[in-house]
């Protein structure tokens, strides 16, 4: 199973739902492999925030390690699902879709439920890392008890 997180520079938000969710499927011994790629390339080779970084650290994961990367075609073939954080991501991921099969792989990450709103809003300009942090952390204990229901993990 591959994961694959999405969000426009790759440096707030998908790090911290990529942290996430490889932290939640090491603890359910999830049989998978979890990235996270930006649709921008502004960041590109740059790690994460210093502020998703430290958001991750309080809650005991460490992303130091992950470098931002660009969205590309070819991983809409590579992996099985792709979580977008936003509206704005989704359109721009959808736009690098050939085959109904890509497209169907494409969902927002909070479609699943767990919170009432649909979008992870961007907090780079703003000062809400924590409540990011845990939207996202929800999020990703639902989508992998779905994952686990699904696939019989
Ligand atoms: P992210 O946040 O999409 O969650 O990584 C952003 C990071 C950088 C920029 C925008 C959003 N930026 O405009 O540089």
């Amino acid at each position: 199973m591959k994961i694959l997180m999405v969000c426009l520079g790759n440096i707030c938000r998908s790090p911290l739902a990529q942290g996430v969710m490889e932290h939640i499927a090491m603890q359910k011994k999830m049989d998978c492999t979890i990235d996270s790629a930006g649709t921008s390339s502004f960041h590109n080779g740059q790690p994460p925030d210093p502020r998703s970084i430290a958001v991750a650290k309080d809650n005991g994961i460490d992303i130091t390690h992950q470098r931002s990367q660009l969205l590309v075609a070819s991983d809409l073939d590579q992996y099985d699902y792709i979580f977008v954080m936003d509206k704005s991501n989704y359109r721009d991921t959808v736009a690098l879709a050939s085959t109904e099969d890509q497209k169907e792989k494409i969902k927002l990450f909070l479609e699943f439920g767990g919170s009432d709103i649909l979008e992870v809003p961007d907090p780079y300009y703003t000062l809400g890392f924590d409540y990011v942090y845990n939207l996202i952390s929800e999020a990703c204990q639902i989508i992998c008890d779905k994952i686990i229901a699904e696939h019989n993990l």
